[in-house]
């Protein structure tokens, strides 16, 4: 991982309740100590962001969202905003999760907008890409992946990724049990790598790059074990404090 910090990173999309999260949250605490070679993040839905904050404060895992609104404040009925997400400790914001583009209709430009003002409230966005299935199938991952690459880069400009990490996450391994073969991620990865590199070299070598899709903890270690992947994005997994606790350790 040649000197970049591992992340692992827990989505935890729209499960539990407050009785669930808090168990998990106590016992994630708990199962990682004070201190982690690898950085830890929990991202709860909106509402438990709070008792995070208040369960893992002084621990050594931080907390983020799993989305926020492009604009700081005013009438958005129903939205939340970075400011919002800072307010509560965040340190990381999720913004173009594929579950947002396919099922809450989030265009590149969206996304490219919510990473801009995630980085603008202070916070680190986690920048989801990723192919489907029928687009791996015809060859067009790399092409797929620089697209949502590039939009972000245009707006935003290669100097906001010392700011921010991407997560690779192919759409077909998602919530499917079908995890992307190490070989196949790291081919992915270094694609993004070389693909920002070519813009700056210092910025590609210094950017964690996740994988996310169906990580365990049977297959963690070998998937964090490429040289490219710098941890990962767990959904899932992250719900079961033990099995999140093996991953983490994975990557440590
Ligand atoms: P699973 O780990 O459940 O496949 O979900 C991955 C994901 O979407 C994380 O953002």
């Amino acid at each position: 991982m040649s000197g970049r910090r591992p992340l692992v990173a827990g989505n935890w999309k729209m499960h539990g309740n407050r009785a669930s999260s808090s168990a998990l949250l106590s016992t994630l605490r708990s199962g990682v100590g004070a201190k982690a070679q690898a950085e830890i993040a929990v991202c709860p839905p909106y509402l438990y962001i709070p008792l995070a904050a208040e369960t893992l404060k002084g621990s050594a895992i931080v907390w983020g969202g799993q989305n926020l609104d492009v604009h700081s404040s005013g009438a958005y009925t129903g939205e939340i905003a970075g400011a919002m997400l800072r307010d509560h400790g965040c340190t990381y914001v999720i913004v173009g999760h594929s579950e947002r583009r396919a099922l809450y209709g989030e265009n590149d430009v969206l996304v490219a907008e919510k990473y801009a003002a995630a980085q603008a409230a202070g916070l680190i966005p986690i920048l989801c890409v990723g192919e489907t299935l029928t687009e791996r199938e015809s060859s067009q991952t790399e092409n797929v992946v620089a697209r949502q690459l590039d939009t972000v880069i245009e707006k935003n400009g290669i100097a906001s990724f010392t700011k921010a990490v991407v997560a690779y996450e192919p759409v077909w391994a998602i919530g499917t049990g079908k995890t992307a073969t190490p070989e196949q991620a790291q081919a992915v990865h270094a694609f993004i790598r070389a693909k920002l590199g070519k813009l700056d070299r210092n910025i590609s070598g210094g950017v964690r790059i996740l994988y996310g899709g169906s990580v365990k903890g049977s297959n963690a270690k070998e998937l964090f074990s490429q040289p490219d992947i710098d941890g990962g994005l767990i959904g899932g997994a992250s719900l079961q404090a033990e099995e999140f606790l093996t991953i983490i350790r994975a990557a440590d």
